[in-house]
């Protein structure tokens, strides 16, 4: 191990935070490190010459913990490059005017963070950034003073998970927040006294004694109709509203298409245009009026999530293609259901699957999505099974993710019918609202 390696600075930050330091940590053995800008702004690289400066500011600090998140970044990129992919989905800083420290993130995972921003700390959007952000995606680049005391936050956490946690993600925002603003010091005797406080652990802990993942699998794909049915189900295509924070709770139409194994759209016919949802196999992207970007490439989660609601749609093998099954229980309005764990791959994010041990039907499914700062949930609920040709489909699921809550509840559900296929293709970018400044 290089002397280097074991040598830590510290950088302590000026202004009115001045008693937080950070942890400046060199990089591991055999990396060398190449510091071309200021104090502690390191890059890790392989055969360079390393290079400290000692003069100590906020900015060195912010551009050496925008580069561990990179490094993190660039660990967790090494999958092989899917096929057929000629663009890379635009990074935050490419988009946005103000970005110093979530840096090197695709938009999606940068919306995706200021989701875990608002849900770790009870926060909205306008907080921490401005009234006028409300209106104009341009003003969330002006600085606030809770925008600089989240910055600092991000620094803090990430030098606390260097620091005493080698590095791995053990600190969030949530950890102290718990969503709170400002985190409580004493201890409540409602949490330690409530029988309530059963919430689910982050994965779920297999419990011996329970039904196999074949046994709850091969229910519900007998309360579905049986395999038979369920595998003679090829496409269908929904009608039905949808109602969210995207359309101020108000019902719009909605579209819902599929075709099996594994392709699906959903177009909710805005007042301001469509906003269209595609996964055609692989690639996902969503286009929607009100957002930075008018089509955007879903990545990490975002298009994990896209293709389970996919794969769903036809779930005949749906073991396999999770891998790494687990069996646990949880609590869903109040009831013990049983939920399978599941992975995309060996290494990705939990999925989970919650079954009602009376229907054996699937009532919830949670997955989640990697941002720079931790792991935001995505929750889609299920109800109101009807028969369509002999098999049961929910007409009713409910979205709830760190940003708000949506409900597509379809009138009309037909199997079987044609699809066109450039329904689930990259859709065109949706149409720039009309001012309204
Ligand atoms: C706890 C505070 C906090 C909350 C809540 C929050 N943000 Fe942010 N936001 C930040 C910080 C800090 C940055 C700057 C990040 C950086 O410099 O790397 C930022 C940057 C942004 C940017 C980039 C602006 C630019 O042009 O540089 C956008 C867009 C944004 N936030 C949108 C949102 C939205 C939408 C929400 C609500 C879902 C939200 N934010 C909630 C703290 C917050
Ligand atoms: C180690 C515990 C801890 C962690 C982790 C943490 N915070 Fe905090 N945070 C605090 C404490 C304590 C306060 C309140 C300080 C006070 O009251 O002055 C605070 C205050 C804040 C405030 C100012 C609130 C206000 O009204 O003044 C914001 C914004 C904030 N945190 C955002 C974040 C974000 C974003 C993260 C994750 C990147 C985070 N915090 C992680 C402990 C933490």
């Amino acid at each position: 191990m290089s002397r280097l390696s074991q040598r830590y600075h510290r950088l302590t930050v000026i202004g009115e935070l001045d008693k937080f330091h950070f942890a400046c940590v060199p990089c591991g053995p055999g990396a060398e490190q190449r510091g071309n800008f200021q104090e502690c702004d390191l890059v890790c690289t392989k055969g360079r010459k390393m290079r400290l400066g000692s003069r100590q500011t906020v900015l060195g600090a912010a551009a050496t913990i925008c580069l561990f998140l990179l490094g993190a970044l660039f660990a967790r990129g090494q999958t092989p490059a899917r096929a057929g992919v000629e663009q890379k989905p635009l990074l935050a800083e490419q988009v946005f005017k103000n970005v110093q420290l979530l840096k090197g993130i695709p938009v999606d995972e940068f919306m995706q963070t200021m989701g875990f921003f608002a849900a770790s700390t009870s926060m909205n959007c306008t907080d921490c950034h401005t009234e006028e952000s409300g209106g104009d995606w341009a003003k969330f680049a002006d600085d606030t003073p809770l925008k600089q005391r989240a910055r600092m936050m991000i620094m803090m956490v990430t030098a606390l998970n260097r620091s005493y946690f080698g590095g791995q993600r053990m600190v969030t925002c949530w950890t102290c927040h718990q969503g709170t603003t400002r985190p409580r010091t004493i201890p409540l005797f409602s949490v330690q006294y409530s029988d309530m406080w059963d919430a689910e652990p982050d994965e779920i802990v297999e419990t011996p004694g329970r039904a196999s993942v074949d046994q709850i699998l091969g229910e519900y794909i007998q309360a579905l109709g049986g395999a038979q049915r369920v595998s003679n189900l090829t496409s269908f295509a929904g009608k039905g509203t949808y109602e969210g924070f995207d359309t101020g709770y108000e019902k719009v139409p909605v579209d819902v298409l599929a075709k099996a194994p594994d392709q699906r759209a959903t177009i909710v016919h805005m007042r301001d245009g469509d906003g269209t949802t595609t996964f055609d196999g692989h690639l996902g992207w969503l286009a929607a009026p009100e957002r930075p970007l008018p089509l955007m490439e879903l990545t990490g989660g975002s298009l994990d999530g896209a293709k389970l609601e996919a794969e769903l749609s036809f779930p005949a093998r749906i073991q396999q293609t999770l891998t790494d099954w687990r069996v646990g229980s949880a609590m869903v309005d109040n009831k013990e259901v049983q939920v399978l764990q599941g992975r995309l791959t060996q290494r990705g994010l939990p999925i989970k699957l919650y079954f009602d041990p009376a229907s054996g039907l699937l009532v919830r499914l949670v997955y989640y999505s990697n941002t720079p700062v931790g792991v935001v949930p995505i929750q889609i609920d299920y109800a109101d099974y009807r028969d369509v040709s002999g098999v049961k489909m929910s007409f009713q699921w409910i979205v709830t993710w760190t940003d708000g809550r949506s409900t597509v509840a379809l009138s009309e559900l037909r199997a079987n019918v044609p699809v066109d296929p450039t329904k689930f293709a990259k859709p065109a970018p949706a149409a720039a609202k009309p001012a309204t400044q």
